[in-house]
């Protein structure tokens, strides 16, 4: 034992040695792709806003078609807080000796006053990526040659805590960016013109996401919206990766039509109108597939904590300008409202106080005013659909099913049993059903307490159902995107697992 950790001390010091000798360089990983992004632990050793400063230093620069990176900037005058830097601590390749057209330089810093970063890198509209200890930098070589070209790129940050050292870089979280990745990332530039591409942008780079979530980086993220994309890919939607593409609810809105056809116009318009030239404009509704006019979108999804949330869209602006609101039914045959709010936008979304339920239902309404002092609903515009629980899936190798499903904001599972499955019990007596986090969970990963055995599960009170018996578990997980319920038969043989929610 001790033999082995002293042989594994010096095994450590020789390969410290080794790396100081090859000037600290094989401690730099190299990023070639938004791909190898995805390994980089953004929001954890390394703050998300980095993303940011990195993908606008891609989009400040020149690059020409064989990757020749120029600069737009002059680091000498200290444009957008940039100076020289030294590489005194060696975190990077030492200059060629005695050739002084090489240089450093480092930008990023975004104390007010000091910096003139535009306003989306300083104040971007997802708080999440707001800096908070100021320590991401970009770092670049500049070589003298007919003009400034950059031809070394490096993502660093300062130490975390440590006062002592926080002046310095930390090569544990240097990066080496690529023209390649540059380039890539070059792609997602911010703009209204470059936001009808989310969509092909997605696909082009693998991205799995949906069209409600383009639709809500859209309102979130507005003019940024690809930007918003490249983030939900490298920070989030790294944790899906691998999985099949989700397929769309049944109630959920048409998806996203091949390029350059026409879209199928969705199942609620008030007034479908058909799109006369095609248009490829600057129209936000053409890059979401939707192709005719005054054609509202109402959605219920997910929002915080397991409450309701609405999304409305393509609502005409003179109804915003007459008066409008968007209201919550418990569902289609409901008249009574269950939360309300007034719209001054023609896209938004709002999170609402109600508890999320299979069947919700957003309405438009007009508005009036009554006694001049209060806003009710008026007469109906139009309605969306359903909120819709996904589709259970079947049990390999038995006649049941298992869907995920929510009871008021919290993630439930119902198992679906054949009648002709008489022995379900004794077949299912090691049974359990657990809930997840994410589907890459290992099956042990459960969330703290949220399982139960299969043959404990309750007869659904309000099943209509001929063809099976159908039992249910309501777990106490308040429901949020990525959840994912599991059938494991015995020990670790899972027999289904469901879509994560969405
Ligand atoms: C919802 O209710 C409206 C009005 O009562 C009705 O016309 C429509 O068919 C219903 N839709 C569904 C999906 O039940
Ligand atoms: C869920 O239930 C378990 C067991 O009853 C309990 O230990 C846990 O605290 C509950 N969690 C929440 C969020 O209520
Ligand atoms: C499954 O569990 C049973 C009893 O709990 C055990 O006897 C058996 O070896 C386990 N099988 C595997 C493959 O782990």
């Amino acid at each position: 034992m001790m033999k082995a950790s002293a042989g594994l001390a010096l095994w450590c010091a020789a390969a410290l040695l080794l790396c100081i000798r090859a000037d600290v360089r094989c401690a730099i990983r190299r990023l070639n792709s938004i791909d190898d992004l995805k390994e980089v632990n953004f929001g954890q050793a390394v703050p998300k806003h980095s993303l940011l400063l990195l993908h606008w230093f891609a989009n400040t620069v020149e690059m020409d078609d064989s990757d020749v990176i120029r600069l737009t900037f002059d680091p000498d005058l200290g444009t957008y807080g940039s100076h020289h830097y030294g590489n005194y601590e060696r975190l990077l390749n030492p200059l060629p000796r005695g050739d002084f057209r090489y240089r450093y330089y480092t930008v990023g810093n975004v104390n007010r006053g000091q910096s003139d970063l535009p306003d989306y890198v300083l104040e971007p509209p997802d708080a999440e990526y707001r800096e908070r200890g100021n320590r991401g930098r970009i770092v670049f070589r500049v070589r003298e040659q007919d003009g400034q070209t950059v031809d070394q790129v490096y993502l660093t940050q300062h130490y975390g805590n440590s006062h002592v050292t926080n002046t310095r870089y930390d090569p544990a979280y240097t990066y080496h960016i690529t023209a390649n990745l540059l380039r890539q990332i070059r792609a997602f530039a911010v703009g209204a013109q470059q936001r009808n591409f989310l969509a092909e942008l997605a696909e082009d780079f693998g991205s799995h996401v949906d069209q409600s979530r383009l639709w809500r980086l859209t309102i979130r993220w507005q003019d940024l919206a690809c930007l918003g994309l490249l983030l939900y890919m490298i920070v989030e939607e790294k944790h899906l990766k691998g999985k099949p593409l989700p397929p769309k609810r049944k109630l959920r809105p048409a998806p996203l039509p091949p390029k350059g056809k026409p879209g199928p116009a969705p199942p609620h318009c008030v007034v479908d109108i058909p799109d006369p030239a095609g248009s490829h404009g600057l129209d936000p509704r053409s890059w979401l597939g939707l192709r005719s006019r005054d054609c509202v979108r109402l959605e219920v999804t997910t929002g915080e904590n397991g409450r309701a949330r609405i999304l409305w869209r393509g609502v005409p602006i003179n109804h915003v300008m007459e008066g409008a609101m968007v209201v919550l039914y418990k569902d289609n045959n409901s008249q009574e409202a269950m939360f309300s709010k007034v719209i001054r936008s023609q896209w938004g979304d709002v999170d609402t106080s109600v508890r999320l339920n299979g069947g919700l239902q957003a309405r438009l309404h007009k508005t009036k005013t009554k006694c001049c002092l209060w806003t009710t609903a008026a007469e109906e515009i139009c309605r969306g659909a359903q909120f819709a629980n996904p589709d259970k899936v079947p049990l390999s190798g038995h006649q049941a099913s298992l869907q995920l499903f929510v009871k008021d904001g919290k993630a439930c599972a119902r198992l679906f049993v054949d009648k002709s499955f008489a022995n379900w019990k004794k077949e299912f007596s090691k049974s359990w059903v657990a809930f997840y986090a994410n589907p890459l969970k290992s099956t042990r990963d459960y969330e703290w307490w949220q399982w139960q055995w299969a043959t404990k599960f309750q007869a659904a009170p309000d099943a209509l159902d001929d063809v099976h018996d159908v039992y249910e578990y309501r777990s106490n997980l308040t429901v949020a995107p990525g959840i994912q319920a599991r059938f494991i038969l015995r020990n670790d043989t899972v027999l289904a697992e469901t879509l994560s929610w969405q």
